[in-house]
């Protein structure tokens, strides 16, 4: 698949979770196959105000390409002037622009997917973001607000004729948040509907996930989110599913050697803050552990990089069968 200047081999990407897939976690999901990733969302208005904190979630590594900073905001002037200014300061692939967040504090600014109510905004958006960037503007969306509103279809048109290159569909409304039936089915009218490619999302959590969703939807490429989390390995499983190749699961050691290079990379970006964010990933890692119960116990109370060290270190190799 292809937008912009940008060309997947078989667009299999990484879905923006805010909180999750920071520098680190896309470096670590690189190494197993991710072709495309998406930053965490980043408030535009917070840019526009300089908040050194919001830019460090644009910070890439050269290796972590092609990548999209995701920037969320309902102001299209704003919007335009902070993509602007990411694509000098950072120089990314590609601008994405969140119109499926469903959290409450985000749509009550009428930001995130409160926009597939507001066509007429979200396009000034996609118009000005388009206008003020070189690079490729693309759309996160959702199927619509909820089961009486599935708007999809319709909205990714407008956003086609605003200039968008590409559009990624959660098959969720917003009202369903994460939960529920993904509805394939409008992921591939949609696909249907417009000319630019399609990421289709939701759910996808193995190799037959991933073909499911491509066969059904005639999708572009898949995005996944969930299924990435304590499990980079399903970006190998689906890249030697595309390639025809015989999918080897990790063994025990190689789980402790990634486990440990992604913890050494949270810590490494973020200091002690990496720490505590490390638990949740560590409790994520440990999914399926012999005395997983009582390593993500441990996990959730790691206090500095040696104490993770030391948990890592205390798992027998010999005794763990990874169900
Ligand atoms: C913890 C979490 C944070 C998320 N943050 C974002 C975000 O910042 N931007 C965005 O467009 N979607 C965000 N999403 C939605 C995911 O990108 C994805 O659309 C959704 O989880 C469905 O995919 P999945 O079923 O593979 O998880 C988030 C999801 C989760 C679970």
């Amino acid at each position: 698949m292809r937008f912009g200047n940008i060309e997947l081999k078989n667009g299999i990407s990484l879905a923006p979770m805010a909180g999750v897939t920071d520098r680190a976690y896309r470096e670590i999901m690189r190494e197993f196959g991710c072709e495309y990733a998406v930053t965490e969302m980043i408030s535009a208005k917070a840019l526009e105000f300089g908040s050194n904190k919001t830019s460090e979630l644009a910070e890439f590594s050269s290796f972590d390409r092609p990548v999209a900073i995701q920037l969320f905001g309902s102001d299209p002037a704003i919007m335009a002037s902070a993509a602007a200014r990411i694509e000098q300061t950072f120089r990314p692939d590609a601008i994405d622009i969140n119109m499926g967040c469903p959290m409450k504090k985000i749509v009550s600014n009428g930001e995130g997917s409160a926009l597939m109510r507001c066509p007429d905004t979200a396009g000034k958006i996609v118009k000005s973001v388009k206008a003020s960037v070189k690079i490729p503007v693309t759309v996160k969306i959702r199927t619509g607000w909820d089961e009486n509103d599935k708007n999809a279809v319709d909205f990714a048109k407008m956003l086609e004729d605003s200039g968008a290159d590409l559009i990624a569909i959660h098959g969720r409304t917003r009202m369903q948040f994460y939960e529920g039936n993904v509805d394939l089915e409008t992921i591939r009218e949609v696909k249907k509907a417009v000319g630019i490619p399609i990421f289709g999302n939701g759910s996808v959590m193995s190799a037959s996930d991933y073909k499911r969703m491509k066969d059904f939807t005639g999708c572009d490429g898949v995005m996944i989110a969930r299924g990435s989390r304590g499990n980079p390995w399903i970006f190998r499983e689906i890249s030697d599913f595309c390639e025809n190749k015989d999918y080897k699961p990790p063994e025990i050691s190689e789980k402790l050697d990634t486990i440990h290079k992604h913890m050494s990379l949270m810590y490494g970006y973020k200091g002690s803050k990496g720490i505590i964010e490390a638990r949740q990933q560590l409790a994520w890692y440990f999914k399926g552990f012999r005395g997983a119960a009582s390593l993500r116990k441990k996990a959730v109370t790691v206090e500095s990089f040696s104490d993770i060290e030391r948990l890592i270190e205390s798992i027998p190799i010999e005794e763990q069968i990874i169900c």
